[in-house]
């Protein structure tokens, strides 16, 4: 089955929304819908919504699902907008209960917060599958990007969110919490093992350069052969490397902040306060640990002092593991997560609590000494598993 398929560009935050239909009948999906906002004035706005909505009512369309391929961190989503004027299940991945939890976390969300997905309709696992009309969706979990992204297979097309861009881009970025360059390659790998003439519809497109027009369709033979990050069989560890080593270059998506407070939400505002307002939080010195995600070893080593120890944390790629303040951090290795705040202090309360002290290009944390664990004296490397600041 070939659904036909209709694209919306949105020129400030380079996303594509498509409204996928049926082409026997009248049953149609949004997959990625945009709530226009204007971060310096604070003021949102409908009119990339009521594009879609318009072409929806000509075409006599009826709205089955709204779909995210995930939690997006530079545009809004316009998912309750379109649900409110359209009817149709809103749809994101099941992983966002983890993203939710992070978030949650970092944006300091009191317990009317919910972070078991129920603000979507349905949560998609590896598998799962829709019906729209005549067509069938089957949903794909490529992680990567971020731990919720989802692939939409609907008959010949592919909506690959934020996993493969085009060609002549490449792939999206590994470096949110949760992402991992890793997950990625085999995510893409999946895509990639989709009959040739699958068509991919992309999440973004930013115009490579030396092309002047934005494009967001491809199939899966050009990515194969094309595509400059993982096409032509590149393989897993020249990939890592280069991803990891770009991502370190990059800086926060613009609207990262707004974004991620709404969109965590199912795209809903936070609640009034008790005036009607709405706000949106900045949370000062929370993200820049996003950045100790590139840190590939731990080292622990024995220093002299009243039975302490001590991790440090470094950087790899280009532009080193770690950047900005102060912030309390999380640090998983060896499956365990431990805690601390940094920079400085001593963090009390659990044993074997590190506290990390921001450096240039390293931080440092101590532990209490574990009892019976002396083996832990000398130098140990590790690689450490994920890492993102605790709210
Ligand atoms: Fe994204």
């Amino acid at each position: 089955m070939t659904p036909d398929v209709q694209a919306f560009f949105d020129t400030v935050t380079n996303t594509v929304s498509y409204v996928v239909q049926d082409p026997a009948g009248r049953a149609c999906a949004i997959i990625d819908s945009i709530l226009d906002f204007d971060h310096a004035s604070g003021r949102t706005g409908t009119k990339s919504a009521d594009d879609i909505i318009a072409y929806i009512h000509d075409n006599d369309l009826s709205t089955e699902w709204i779909l995210e391929s995930h939690v997006h961190a530079d545009h809004l989503s316009a998912a309750p907008y379109l649900q409110d004027h359209l009817g149709g299940k809103v749809g994101i991945g099941k992983n966002i209960t983890v993203v939710q939890d992070r978030f949650g976390k970092v944006f300091n969300e009191g317990t009317e917060f919910q972070r078991d997905g129920s603000q979507f309709d349905a949560l998609f696992e590896e598998g799962d599958r829709f019906h729209m009309g005549q067509l069938c969706g089957d949903v794909m979990h490529t992680p990567g990007h971020t731990p919720a992204c989802m692939t939409y297979l609907i008959g010949d097309a592919a909506f690959v969110g934020d996993t493969l861009f085009m060609p002549d881009f490449g792939t999206a970025r590994c470096d949110f919490p949760g992402g991992s360059s890793t997950h990625l390659y085999h995510s893409i790998q999946r895509i990639l093992s989709l009959p040739d003439d699958t068509r991919i519809f992309v999440g973004h497109d930013y115009k490579a350069p030396g092309r002047t027009e934005f494009a967001w369709e491809t199939t899966v033979r050009e990515q194969k052969a094309l595509n400059v990050h993982v096409g032509a069989g590149r393989g897993i560890a020249e990939f890592v490397e280069m991803r990891d080593a770009r991502d370190a270059t990059l800086s926060m998506p613009r609207l990262i902040l707004p974004a991620l407070q709404v969109n965590m939400r199912g795209g809903r505002m936070p609640p009034p306060d008790s005036q009607g307002d709405v706000f949106l939080k900045v949370p000062l010195n929370k993200l820049w640990l996003w950045r100790i995600g590139r840190i590939d070893r731990m080292e622990r080593s024995w220093i002299p002092g009243p039975g302490a120890a001590a991790v440090w944390l470094r950087g790899a790629g280009a532009g080193g593991g770690i950047m900005g303040a102060s912030g309390t951090i999380g640090v998983r290795w060896r499956s365990r997560w431990f805690s601390g705040r940094a920079p400085g202090g001593v963090s009390g309360g659990l044993s074997d609590m590190p506290v990390a002290i921001h450096q240039t290009n390293e931080a440092r944390a101590w532990t209490k000494p574990i009892p019976g664990r002396e083996a832990n004296r000398g130098t140990m490397h590790d690689a450490c598993e994920d890492a993102w600041p605790f709210g």
